[in-house]
């Protein structure tokens, strides 16, 4: 229920005045968020790769309607990767991209185009992009784009969501040489026609997902917190011998930060899902609504106790 209330709350501008504006707000989003400019987000990357870990940068804009909004935002992803191309970063900093932020609500043509331009930089930076998943009704759109670009940038990342029914459908048809795939729950509200609604449901599909792409042949990204999954992921690996750079583990920035630097010592390879900019509020608000512990956090902040 809360957590449902808090991803409604997260399209609701009334909302959104009172999270922006309280007075204690930005030092909890900080918590999960880098800042607002390049400059944050590079100089967080530059910290995290220092200490051995992995980052992909997200900049945060998802749902544009307009076509001007959408090359901003391409804009704004060719200046960052020129930026982690001269810095030397690519090699250990990917991008996230949501194709809402470049175009997908207007004409999937148009975001497929869009994409080609942010691969494009990616591969001058030396790096490599991920197509973030959102909610269900973009599902078949986003991996019809993934399909669409694969032949000339084989190395685009795609996203599926355990939540969904056909997730693990969707794990045996990506499975396959070369082939980047992210795994997550999914972090939207999705029907039960669709959509796994319980967690017991949802976690079984993650399990049964992992073990899809850890036999398969391709390069299994396992984005969660969960340490249950995070065990299973292991045992795994030793199952099908999979060599530590294989695979990766995937954590947010400023959620169990202590973990990922424990697996990564351990020799594991760790990519923090770095989120900046000035348009934040959504991206907040579906962490909140993961953890009630995050929302305690957040009140606590609000009251100034
Ligand atoms: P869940 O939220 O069920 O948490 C499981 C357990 O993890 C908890 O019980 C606790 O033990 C531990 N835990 C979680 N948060 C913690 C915290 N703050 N402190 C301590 N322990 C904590 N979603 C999507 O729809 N599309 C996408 O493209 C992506 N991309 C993406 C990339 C990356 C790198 C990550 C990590 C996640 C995503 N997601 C996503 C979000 C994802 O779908 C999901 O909403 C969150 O990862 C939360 O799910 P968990 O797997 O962590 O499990």
């Amino acid at each position: 229920m809360l957590r449902q209330a808090l991803l409604v709350a997260s399209r609701s501008g009334g909302a959104r005045r009172v999270v922006e504006f309280a007075p204690f707000t930005g030092d909890v989003v900080r918590r999960f968020i880098a800042g607002e400019t390049i400059e944050d987000a590079a100089r967080v990357t530059e910290r995290l790769t220092g200490e051995g870990l992995l980052v992909s940068l997200d900049v945060l804009g998802e749902d544009t309607h307009d076509e001007e909004r959408a090359e901003a935002n391409v804009a704004h992803y060719v200046e960052l990767l020129g930026r982690l191309g001269a810095a030397g970063l690519g090699v250990r900093a990917e991008v996230s991209l949501k194709l809402s932020a470049i175009g997908q609500t207007l004409d999937e043509a148009l975001a497929l185009e869009n994409a080609r331009r942010v691969c494009d930089a990616a591969r001058s930076a030396g790096t490599t992009v991920t197509l973030d998943m959102e909610d269900h009704t973009t599902v078949a759109s986003t991996l019809r784009v993934v399909r669409d670009i694969r032949p000339d940038f084989p190395d685009v990342g795609a996203v599926i969501q355990s939540y969904l029914r056909r997730a693990e459908e969707y794990c045996a048809e990506l499975a396959y040489e070369g082939s980047r795939v992210r795994l997550c729950k999914g972090a939207y509200t999705a029907p039960a026609a669709v959509a796994f609604t319980d967690k017991d449901g949802v976690d079984k599909s993650f399990v049964r997902c992992m073990k899809v792409l850890m036999a398969g042949k391709g390069y299994p990204m396992l984005a969660t917190h969960d340490p249950r999954l995070i065990d299973i992921a292991g045992a795994l690996s030793v199952l099908h011998e999979r060599d530590a750079d294989t695979f990766e583990y995937q954590m947010l920035y400023g959620i169990r930060p202590q973990e990922q630097r424990r697996l990564a010592a351990q020799g594991a390879q760790v990519r923090v899902y770095v989120a900046y900019g000035p348009d934040w509020y959504r991206y907040f608000m579906r962490r909140l609504a993961e953890r009630p512990a995050n929302l305690r956090f957040f009140m606590r902040s609000l009251t100034g106790r």
